[in-house]
């Protein structure tokens, strides 16, 4: 992140400003507007995203982000694109976690009971003091997984860490060092590969994709003109609010 252009945080500056909020960014004061996201604060103080920024939806896990609140001891977590400016806030974001991500082929693998101990042996040291959980933007229960993953139960491991953006904010925490988002990740691909039944539909689609299905259709958008192809894109019919045209039509 750097201080440098401005021009481009203004942007988002709204006409008429009639509240605001004083925040802090890594240890400097500014006055931001009441309803902005932590995002859009740091944008409005003149800083542009360089990094720790990708989705701007709660999608991606890059925007992880610790505060705290005044005189608070308590350190808070939040997804920055997610979570709104509150009055007194000191803020830093974290641009990502150096962790170690264990090297495996998923097809050599079985969804044996220590098959994840075996590849993440760390998660023996979880001492259950649920920092981890305490940490999460997402709300899972992240010290559940782990747990489950010891255990040995994959299905449930998958379930409670399905909406993981792999931020690393538990990761930061654990005094275990053990690294959540990789360990969660590999319970779903166990889960997707050897538990769930096939998916007739998936393996129809990726069949056509061999086949280079849509590749004409492809080719001819590449040759497009940058304005047909966005004409085309606010045209696009989306499939959720067909199904609503169609019941109000009904
Ligand atoms: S923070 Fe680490 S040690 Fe504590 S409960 Fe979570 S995984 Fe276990
Ligand atoms: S489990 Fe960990 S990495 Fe995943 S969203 Fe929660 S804090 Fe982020
Ligand atoms: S920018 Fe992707 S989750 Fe915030």
């Amino acid at each position: 992140m750097t201080e440098t252009d401005v021009e481009c945080a203004k942007q988002d500056e709204p006409s008429q400003v009639t509240a605001t909020v004083e925040i802090f960014i890594m240890g400097k004061r500014y006055d931001v507007p009441i309803g902005f996201t932590i995002m859009k604060a740091i944008e409005f103080a003149g800083y542009q995203y360089i990094r720790s920024c990708g989705c701007r939806a709660g999608f991606c896990g890059a925007c992880a982000t610790v505060y705290r609140k005044g005189q608070e001891q308590k350190l808070h977590f939040a997804l920055a694109c997610q979570c709104l400016v509150e009055e007194g806030m000191y803020l830093v974001q974290i641009p990502f976690v150096p962790a170690n991500k264990a090297l495996y082929d998923i097809n050599d693998l079985a969804p044996e009971d220590n098959t994840i101990l075996t590849i993440y042996p760390e998660i023996a040291r979880c001492v259950s003091c649920n920092t981890c959980t305490k940490s999460c933007p997402q709300d899972i229960k992240v010290m559940m997984y782990i747990q489950n993953s010891l255990r040995g139960n994959i299905a449930k491991a998958a379930e409670l860490s399905f909406d993981c953006i792999q931020c690393g904010l538990c990761a930061m925490r654990c005094p275990a060092d053990i690294k959540h988002y990789h360990v969660s990740q590999l319970a779903r691909r166990l889960r997707g590969k050897y538990i769930d039944p096939e998916s007739k539909e998936l393996n129809a689609r990726l069949k056509e994709l061999e086949e280079g299905k849509y590749m004409d259709e492809v080719d001819e958008m590449m040759s497009m003109d940058r304005d047909i192809i966005l004409n085309l894109y606010k045209k696009r019919k989306i499939e959720a609010q067909g199904d609503l045209d169609e019941g109000a039509d009904a």
